[in-house]
């Protein structure tokens, strides 16, 4: 077998960046490569994350969420996918593609709503521990462009309500974070759907010969 062991992919980027396209573009290159693989998102990706998901998305009227605890329940749902989805996968050789991960607490909940980032650092060491990806894929785009996507998609979510700063302060975080991590690709989002979609191909077909090579999880 060329790939011996499952590999974790996940990405990231603002609302409207075009992550879900990018996963299932990312499945079909997997597939015809015959690399069994399961696309997962955050927060959610269990029974209970899913619920936990519809808690963080939902607008809640009569009762003030406090940033923390929506770090607590991502990490909840996060602990749910680790042990019963992502360990289990990647110990089968089943390749993760997961439509967001801890990336996204740091940049939201760190950049956004301004949680120092020691808290989640402490909580990464408790619950994320070695369950990192072995590749990130950030897909770039300014929060002008985000922020008429997602007007253009419909309803906003509770997180989506936010102004202007709110993301540019997250796009601040990712863009700072990405430029320190050695296992990723960042794609220059604003440009049009073809020309997206073919730089993420060939990036990620690049990738992908170099886990031939190596045949190991990082
Ligand atoms: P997403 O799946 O991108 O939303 P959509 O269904 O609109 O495509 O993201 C869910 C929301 O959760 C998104 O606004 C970002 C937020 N989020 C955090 O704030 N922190 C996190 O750690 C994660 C994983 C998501």
């Amino acid at each position: 077998m060329i790939y011996n062991q499952g590999k974790f992919i996940a990405l990231e980027g603002l609302d409207g960046s075009g992550k879900t396209h990018a996963c299932n573009l990312l499945k079909n290159i997997l597939r015809k490569h015959k690399i069994q693989n399961i696309i997962i998102r955050e927060p959610g990706g269990t029974p209970l994350g899913e619920n936990i998901r519809n808690i963080i998305k939902n607008l809640h009227p009569y009762e003030i969420i406090h940033p923390k605890t929506i770090l607590l329940l991502i990490y909840a749902s996060r602990m749910q996918l680790i042990q019963n989805i992502i360990a289990p996968a990647l110990k089968n050789n089943i390749w993760i593609i997961s439509d967001r991960y801890e990336l996204s607490s740091f940049a939201y909940q760190g950049g956004g709503f301004k949680i120092k980032k020691e808290l989640i650092i402490f909580l990464h060491n408790i619950i994320v521990q070695s369950y990192t990806p072995d590749l990130t894929i950030y897909l770039d785009v300014i929060p002008k462009y985000a922020l008429q996507r997602i007007i253009q998609r419909g309803k906003l979510d509770q997180i989506e309500k936010n102004n202007i700063h709110f993301f540019t302060r997250i796009r601040n975080i990712y863009l700072n974070l990405i430029t320190q991590n050695d296992n990723s690709i960042t794609i220059d989002a604003n440009l049009k759907i073809d020309i997206v979609q073919k730089d993420i191909k060939n990036k990620f077909k690049k990738w992908l010969r170099t886990c031939k090579i190596h045949g190991i999880r990082g």
